[in-house]
């Protein structure tokens, strides 16, 4: 009786803990390894975009490129403007203002990157929180780009391309 009722509990701990797990059982961990040269990623217009997974990298293209409105992108996407700063989606409720977007500031070398700080407070290299211009474009995952009512940003798409091709990490051509 003794090892019937070790044996129920197990599977009732068991079916608890996978329970638990599912609610955030597709969130990422992210390291800095992880954010390698820029070029490592798609590139769309400014923006360049990663996923470990080939078919959620399918679907964050597909949105993005298409600009399609609410629509959120998958967990464990990867986006970057600018070398040293990246956006990663995570399940909305580990940032809830952020629908789970988390913002990194990089330091970067040609080692690799550093993180000065992240979160969903995070601020960007002229000390303004990176939500402070995001925000607008909530019904795009806050995805900026130029026409989703973002704050705009004091570079144009040449000095954007030459900030993006200062990259460290990138093998040298
Ligand atoms: C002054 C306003 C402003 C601030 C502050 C800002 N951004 Fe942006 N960000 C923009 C604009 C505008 C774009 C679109 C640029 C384009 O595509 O031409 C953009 C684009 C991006 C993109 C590419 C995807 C997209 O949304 O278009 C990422 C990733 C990004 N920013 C991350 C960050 C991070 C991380 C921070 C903080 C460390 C930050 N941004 C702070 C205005 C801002």
């Amino acid at each position: 009786m003794k090892i019937l009722m070790t044996l129920l509990n197990g599977t009732a701990l068991t079916l608890f803990l996978s329970m638990v797990g599912s609610v955030y059982a597709q969130d990422i961990v992210v390291s800095e390894k992880d954010f390698t040269c820029i070029r490592d990623g798609h590139h769309i217009r400014n923006t360049f975009i990663r996923h470990s997974d080939p078919e959620k990298l399918k679907e964050a293209m597909r949105i993005f490129k298409d600009r399609v409105p609410d629509k959120e992108y998958p967990v464990g996407t990867f986006m970057q403007l600018v070398p040293f700063e990246v956006m990663v989606k995570h399940p909305r409720e580990k940032f809830p203002d952020t629908n789970g977007w988390e913002f990194f500031a990089l330091e970067l070398s040609e080692q690799g990157a550093k993180i000065k700080s992240r979160g969903s407070k995070t601020v960007n290299f002229e000390g303004n929180a990176c939500m402070s211009c995001h925000e607008p474009a909530a019904k795009f995952d806050f995805v900026c780009e130029k026409k989703h009512g973002c704050g705009s940003l004091p570079l144009d798409d040449k000095k954007i391309a030459e900030i993006q091709a200062t990259d460290p990490r990138c093998p040298k051509k």
